[in-house]
């Protein structure tokens, strides 16, 4: 058996195609037309907020958050140093600074304490990551922002369906953006997102800024070819729009899949709670701690294996590849080590927390196409490996 992290990531069902087959033959227009609207209308019901815009992926709603945000040049915006690189460039654009922040040490995600630390009279943005399927402590952060007059961004890439107390991830902030990449829960067709706005003011900054800000003239042209088709104008002073729209087969095809969105999560809920029951005899190997009242959806299977005997993460992830042929990661080295951030003047940063799960962080092989035998194979594999290296 082999397992690793290529290969197609999503299983749509014979129903979802035909909605697919069907939308792509009676789509019309092509882009941002009717299924646009219902995606949007039923991505809002499902989070039970309003201001919900479909994107072209996650990076660009990104974007436009990060224009929406006001930041610009000389402001600072914080940032977990412990994510995937999108959740962070699209600010260094604004020509802003970016400011690293650490994690918890037990539920891995940006640290409150760590945010208080950084905050100086530059702060305008805190950018926070519910990475894996988990949220940060939202309750706590949205404290902070507003003693302190922040605007707050929430990356749920990883988190669609994640709660707090029975509040879905991406209803706490004042945006928040989804990815519907081809490796995450719901996908269109390999690309796709979303943008989520509180204001209502700022909301209807989007459709012009996430379209070229392309409008309909302000008034009745007596021809409708005079003066032209339509009309390009400013959303925001001094802000150029972009191009970011989500097809109309795509929105289709997002609506479908939402649907059994979160029978997919329950699955891998059950899944990781097994393997984490499973594994409850081996405390080297340790889990993102869930605190009372989070929902954790488990986008991914994330550990942090320290041996006792000074083994590593390297020699867990040498057994499992090389004697069972399976194929753990290490997720995200922190931010500030790649030269991206580096030769952009952001390679600076105390995250002593970053740094260590970074050094000792495993990543299973995680996604809902994988058999139940070969998820058991995982376990009795994991199970394998760290008895080996507890006897070595
Ligand atoms: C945490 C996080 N933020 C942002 C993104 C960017 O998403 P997209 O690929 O839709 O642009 C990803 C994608 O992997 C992600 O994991």
């Amino acid at each position: 058996m082999v397992i690793n992290w290529s290969g197609k990531s999503f299983d749509y069902t014979e129903k979802e195609l035909a909605v697919l087959v069907e939308s792509a033959r009676t789509a019309d227009p092509m882009t941002q037309g009717r299924y646009l609207e219902q995606f949007e209308e039923d991505f809002s019901a499902y989070l039970g907020i309003k201001n919900c815009f479909a994107v072209a992926n996650a990076t660009s709603a990104l974007d436009i958050a990060a224009i929406l945000s006001g930041l610009k040049q000389g402001d600072e915006v914080i940032i977990p140093a412990h994510t995937f690189c999108a959740s962070a460039y699209p600010f260094g654009r604004t020509g802003a600074n970016i400011v690293w922040a650490d994690i918890e040490s037990d539920t891995r995600l940006i640290s409150r304490a760590s945010i208080e630390k950084l905050i100086t009279d530059k702060t305008k943005v805190i950018v926070v990551v519910h990475l894996y399927g988990l949220m940060a402590d939202m309750d706590a952060i949205i404290e902070i922002a507003k003693k302190h007059d922040l605007f707050v961004i929430e990356d749920c890439a990883q988190s669609i369906g994640a709660e707090l107390n029975g509040k879905k991830s991406g209803t706490f902030g004042d945006c928040a953006i989804f990815s519907f990449h081809g490796q995450k829960s719901l996908t269109t067709l390999g690309e796709g997102g979303c943008l989520v706005v509180k204001s209502d003011a700022l909301a209807r900054k989007v459709p012009g800024l996430r379209h070229h800000g392309a409008r309909p003239f302000p008034y009745k042209r007596e021809q409708y070819w005079i003066p032209a088709m339509g009309d390009v104008d400013v959303d925001l002073d001094g802000v150029w729009p972009i191009n970011s729209c989500l097809g109309e087969p795509q929105c289709a095809l997002g609506s479908a899949v939402l649907k059994r969105l979160d029978s997919m999560n329950n699955k891998r809920i059950d899944r990781a709670h097994r393997f984490k029951e499973e594994l409850k005899d081996f405390p080297e190997l340790t889990f993102q701690t869930v605190k009372n009242g989070f929902k954790h959806v488990y986008h991914l299977l994330t550990a942090k294996y320290e041996g006792t005997n000074g083994k590593t993460n390297d020699d867990l992830i040498k057994i499992l590849f090389y004697e069972h042929n399976i194929k753990v990661i290490v997720q995200y080295y922190p931010l500030y080590r790649y030269p991206l951030f580096q030769k952009m003047g952001f390679g600076m940063a105390n995250c002593p927390n970053t740094d260590n799960y970074y050094d000792n962080m495993v990543s299973f092989p995680f996604h809902l196409w994988m058999s139940d035998e070969e998820f058991d194979y995982m376990i009795s594999c994991t199970k394998k490996a760290l008895k080996k290296l507890k006897e070595e």
